[in-house]
């Protein structure tokens, strides 16, 4: 089959979070599975060019007013054709965060239609994302249909119905199909009224990560490649690497890594809780993240201020947007936490677990669906013939902060090569064997997505 991205996002060239991550392993996998896979995005200025192979003109076309020129190259192994109008809609600013952003993303997605149709393609699916794509959905239905580009079917992802409400129900209309990133978030936007009467044609699929673009094998960011054989020695070099690099003590303390868009959807005043808890256990605790909104931002630096006043050696916040960095706390650390009020499906636990790093997460959305608390979830682990891989909690108050970060504990605290053994609660010995399972687990939902591609499913 041949299918075609429309997205304006994409890791690691354009990537603001997850819904880049998953445009690439989505289409790698489904390539992989031997599906020809076209992605469209604008070309941006801001674009990270240094990853694009072999970028060269391909051609130009004129639609809405102006002159498109098209050039072409691949990222991770996939083709991508970038979009550059003349009339200047994406020279200025990074993805997100100009006061037209509406405007000129559904400038660009008409603008994809438009070279798919003048380029005489005929695409079997054309895929689009979350409110920013979703013009795709009704400008297809309604100006494309039929003509050349008549028997593609419009499939809709939702990554996150926070944003853009109003094109999303409307793209849920015209859309052939319609996933999101999970099964537990498409139960609790069910309810919703840009949802509740698709609910005949939606599909929550457990993103996946890929296994490749994460890989402490093979990751040039960090000090040592490690697999579970070597875990140990692996995860130490990383966590001192990470100590030096951000001015930590160095030192074997629990080390909790958070890497998050500083939004009020990842649990803001959770993760600040969980910095002075995890400093009260005797931990060390590095954050990584930036807040679109500068008012957080600037909370943000006085909490930064301040740590760097009272705990120099043990709390580093780097508030800013650093990939190479992310992958050496996902090594260094020894937890990751994610407290999100919600989410639709969360990543950051996923390539945790990858990285060997335990997850401490809010049972929420897809935090739900990947973590199994080691204190209550082993059923529900078994079940699905998983085992149980990290804490969680429920409420959105600090006292489930304050239990899931009760496994921090200075002396209670080692590693061996396959297990992490703490106390719990009771004094008891408590073991999290480190697997990579649950992140092919995930891999495995991907292959999922390809099925409906194929129409075995829906289509
Ligand atoms: P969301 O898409 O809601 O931000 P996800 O968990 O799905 O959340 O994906 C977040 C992605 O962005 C992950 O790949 C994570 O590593 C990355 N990320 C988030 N914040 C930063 C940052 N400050 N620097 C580098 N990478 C980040
Ligand atoms: C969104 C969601 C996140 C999800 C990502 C990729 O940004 O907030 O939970 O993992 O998209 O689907």
């Amino acid at each position: 089959m041949h299918i075609v991205h429309i997205a304006v996002e994409m890791a690691p060239i354009a990537k603001v979070g997850g819904l880049g991550d998953v445009v690439t392993s989505l289409s790698r996998t489904v390539q992989d599975l031997n599906h020809n896979v076209d992605i469209i995005l604008p070309k941006y200025d801001c674009l990270k060019f240094s990853d694009v192979k072999d970028l060269g003109y391909n051609r130009s076309y004129h639609w809405g007013g102006t002159e498109i020129k098209v050039w072409f190259g691949k990222v991770e192994g996939l083709s991508v054709y970038f979009l550059e109008p003349q009339n200047g809609f994406f020279s200025k600013g990074c993805v997100y965060g100009c006061n037209n952003d509406k405007e000129r993303f559904a400038f660009f997605c008409h603008a994809a239609l438009e070279f798919l149709l003048q380029g005489g393609f005929h695409p079997d699916i054309i895929h689009c994302h979350d409110w920013s794509s979703a013009p795709v959905a009704w400008l297809f239905k309604d100006h494309y249909v039929h003509y050349g580009l008549s028997k593609a079917r419009i499939v809709f992802t939702i990554h996150n119905l926070e944003f853009g409400t109003h094109h999303i129900g409307k793209a849920m209309t015209y859309a052939d199909k319609a996933t999101t990133v999970s099964h537990t978030y498409s139960k609790e936007v069910a309810g919703d009224p840009a949802i509740a009467p698709h609910l005949h044609k939606f599909y929550g699929i457990l993103n996946g990560i890929d296994q490749d673009m994460w890989d402490p094998f093979n990751d040039k960011f960090i000090p040592v490649s490690y697999t579970s054989e070597n875990l140990v020695e692996g995860k130490r070099a990383a966590k001192e690497a990470l100590q030096q690099k951000v001015g930590l003590r160095k030192s074997d303390l629990p080390l909790v890594g958070i890497i998050t868009r500083l939004t009020h959807q990842k649990g803001i005043h959770l993760i600040k809780h969980a910095i002075w808890r995890t400093l009260d256990r005797g931990g060390q605790v590095v954050l990584l993240g930036s807040a679109p909104d500068p008012r957080i931002q600037n909370d943000f630096v006085n909490l930064a201020n301040e740590l760097h006043s009272s705990h120099a050696d043990r709390a580093r916040l780097c508030l800013t947007y650093d990939e190479p960095l992310s992958h050496l706390i996902y090594a260094g650390a020894d937890f990751i936490l994610v407290p999100s009020i919600f989410e639709p499906c969360g990543l950051t636990q996923l390539v945790a677990m990858r990285y060997g790093s335990i997850p401490v997460v809010r049972k929420t959305g897809g935090l739900y669906d990947t973590v199994f608390d080691v204190d209550h979830d082993k059923e529900r682990a078994q079940a699905l013939d998983l085992e149980p891989n990290g804490f969680s909690f429920d409420g959105a108050d600090i006292a489930g902060v304050d239990y899931a970060l009760n496994s921090i504990h200075v002396s209670s605290f080692h590693t061996t090569s396959r297990l992490y053994i703490y106390e719990d609660l009771e004094g008891q010995p408590l073991m999290i064997p480190f697997k990579q399972k649950q992140s092919s687990m995930t891999y495995d939902s991907f292959r999922a997505i390809s099925a409906y591609y194929d129409g075995r499913e829906w289509l």
